[in-house]
């Protein structure tokens, strides 16, 4: 059974871009609750160890340098099949690929400045969201 949440981090381009507003207005008007948030910076320490199924990738470096440069907006967001719905939400890894309307179709830059994140299966929305959250910041 899919499960109700889902992580999304807004990335560095979009905080320095300032979509945060626009981008978490779509997301609430799209039927999602926000159960925990929070401006945060991660280290490379963080970004190689949230990113660690990457590190074989040719872009792992950018990746890492990419998500460290500033601030980023961390989120868990519940709704039914949130995490499906959310990809959809978001559309394609690359925004040139991504569908009209798509977050990333209107905030993205390019594939590796892609203004947002969103967890890939329920599995991995629970390590992810564990990895930013106590359970205390969870509403
Ligand atoms: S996905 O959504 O996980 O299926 O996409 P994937 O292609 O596997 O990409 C995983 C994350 O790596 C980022 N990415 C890149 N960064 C820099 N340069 C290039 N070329 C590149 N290609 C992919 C992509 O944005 C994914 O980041 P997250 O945070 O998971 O969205």
């Amino acid at each position: 059974m899919a499960g109700n949440k889902t992580f999304t981090m807004l990335k560095p381009d979009a905080v320095e871009n300032g979509h945060i507003g626009a981008i978490l207005e779509q997301i609430t008007a799209s039927g999602f609750r926000i159960v925990a948030m929070k401006l945060t910076q991660m280290t490379q320490a963080d970004a190689e160890k949230f990113y660690d199924i990457h590190k074989e990738r040719p872009f792992f470096g950018e990746l890492v340098e990419f998500m460290t440069r500033g601030p980023i907006v961390a989120a868990i967001l519940e709704k039914e099949n949130a995490v499906e719905d959310f990809r959809t939400l978001i559309g394609a890894t690359n925004p040139e690929e991504a569908a009209e309307g798509t977050i990333r179709k209107k905030y993205a830059a390019s594939i590796g400045e892609n203004a947002v994140h969103g967890s890939d299966s329920d599995e991995n929305a629970a390590i992810e969201g564990a990895f930013h959250f106590a359970g205390r910041e969870m509403f």
